[in-house]
């Protein structure tokens, strides 16, 4: 039996490849600090941290204190505390590829079950490039590291799952000879999120919601993921990626699948992710046929971005200057089911806009054009927006009529927002997948058939893209990507809801 959310959790260990990484400064010590503030870590925990640099484990820890000092949502608040918190960090240097070194981590993962009864219960987290995760699966199994008697054994894969299908299966086939599905817990960070693990409760938690969310009511969905940022000098990954695999092939789809999933049987993680999994083999593919009119690929060029000057994507560090890679993608899809046939889902995501915003916007009917839609001014069809980040809530837009004696209706707003109560601050998404992998939970974490279905989708695209030669359009930083984009909404007579104007008047 898995321990329940606050049960307490047995004693383990975890192991972080890629210490002296950005991921692990950044989200890992972080979340492992706010876990033990909110008591949620194992009464005895140990974190092996595991570098190619020479430090020292003193050095170590001064760098996990540094890392909270600077990301961390909650801060040292005493020195005992800190002192207690930073004992449980050990490093050990080696390179990925070097048998002595898992050769003597093993003996230290010895020591460690006999000093603190952590019986042989290891998660492996892998926050490394990706090229490495096969090897390194490869040798923890070699070495003995992946069965356990007693304890259980872990591993959790960051994103990039793949480069594409066939780079995926491989991947997957390497890390299975060494462990088994359920072992495996693959990121994707937006499932950790407070709005999506809400999303939901939302839905099937409300007899308001759930009777509506069907093509009979529902006209259209938008899902946007903007992002301000550029690409923060990760100029190599990205060439490689581009906005389609980077985005939409694992956060955009699993907003997409939340928001489209039947309800499932159960609260169990293979009852919910079978539904995901169907919304994903039901997805209109995306091919030659209709790659023009389903997509736009766009690429920033120079601009203004909040007051400054930035400079277009292809002068980017280590970036082709003649680089055909997106960083902008605006598409079309539908699902051929029941519930949604002929309810068109938009997804737009992009760097170098306007905003950092993440929403997904349902547009409800309007009704028919008699009584107050024929006879009164203004009325509009009803939006209920799911916002995800920076604000985290619910946004829902009505009808009413404007005081007064003129025959005339205003949209007017019920706006929750989580995350501005006082006292609210919500767990970073690192938290809760990290507690989850300890806790033996993989609901928030992708499975290898969710994986596979949306690389196909995917690689139609790219294929497609290929082929057809599609170019990408160069649109200015800090604004909402190329004009095609508006095009391929505008031809079905819609328009893309802005983020910024999403508020209560
Ligand atoms: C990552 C992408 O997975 O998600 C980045 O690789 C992107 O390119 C990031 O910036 C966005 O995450 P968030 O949580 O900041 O919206």
């Amino acid at each position: 039996m898995k321990p329940l959310i606050g049960d307490s959790l047995e004693p383990c260990v975890l192991v972080i490849f890629g210490a002296t990484g950005d991921l692990t400064h950044r989200k890992l010590y972080p979340a492992i600090y706010n876990l033990y503030r909110d008591q949620l870590l194992p009464d005895t925990f140990t974190v092996v941290s595991i570098g190619r640099r020479d430090k020292s484990t003193e050095s170590v820890r001064q760098d996990v204190a540094d890392s909270i000092a600077k990301y961390s949502r909650e801060k040292f608040s005493a020195a005992d505390e800190r002192d207690k918190f930073l004992s449980m960090f050990h490093y050990r240097r080696f390179d990925f590829y070097d048998d002595e070194g898992y050769r003597s981590l093993a003996q230290f993962l010895q020591e460690i079950d006999q000093r603190h009864n952590t019986q042989g219960r290891y998660l492996f987290y892998l926050a490394v490039a990706p090229e490495h995760f096969g090897q390194i699966a490869t040798k923890l199994r070699d070495h003995g590291l992946t069965s356990s008697q007693d304890g259980w054994r872990r591993v959790i894969i960051e994103k990039p799952f793949g480069y594409d299908l066939a780079s995926a299966q491989q991947l997957n086939e390497q890390l299975r000879e060494a462990f088994s599905e359920r072992e495996i817990y693959r990121i994707d960070h937006y499932l950790g999120k407070e709005m999506l693990q809400n999303l939901m409760v939302i839905r099937f938690a409300n007899s308001l919601f759930e009777p509506l969310w069907n093509n009979r009511y529902i006209d259209h969905v938008q899902i946007n993921l903007s992002e301000i940022e550029g690409i923060e000098g990760r100029g190599p990954y990205y060439e490689s990626a581009g906005a389609l695999r980077d985005m939409v092939q694992n956060h955009m789809l699993q907003l997409l699948t939340l928001t489209a999933m039947e309800p499932p049987v159960s609260l169990e993680p293979d009852a919910i992710r079978d539904e995901k999994v169907k919304v994903l083999r039901a997805l209109e593919p995306i091919n030659g046929k209709n790659i023009i009119s389903h997509t736009v690929r766009g690429q920033y060029g120079a601009g203004v971005s909040r007051g400054r000057k930035v400079a277009g994507y292809r002068e980017e560090e280590r970036v082709d200057p003649n680089s055909q890679t997106e960083t902008f993608v605006a598409l079309r899809t539908e699902i051929n089911n029941f519930r949604w046939a002929g309810v068109p889902f938009y997804l737009r995501t992009g760097k170098r806009l306007p905003i950092k915003s993440s929403e997904i916007i349902i547009l409800f009917k309007e009704l028919p054009g008699i009584l107050y839609f024929k006879d009164f001014s203004g009325p509009q069809a009803n939006m209920l927006v799911i916002r995800v980040q920076p604000q985290e809530g619910v946004f829902l837009q009505f009808n009413a009529k404007r005081p007064g004696t003129k025959p005339e209706i205003i949209p007017v707003q019920m706006d929750f927002c989580q995350n501005c109560r006082e006292g609210i601050n919500s767990p970073e998404a690192y938290e809760r997948l990290l507690y989850d992998a300890m806790r033996g939970d993989s609901t928030l974490f992708t499975r290898w058939d969710e994986v596979e279905h949306a690389w196909r989708f995917i690689d139609s695209i790219n294929a497609a893209w290929k082929e057809q030669k599609v170019p990408v359009e160069t649109y200015p930083a800090g604004s909402w990507g190329p004009k095609a984009a508006q095009g391929l909404i505008a031809r079905d007579g819609r328009q893309w809801v802005d983020p910024e104007r999403i508020e209560s008047p």
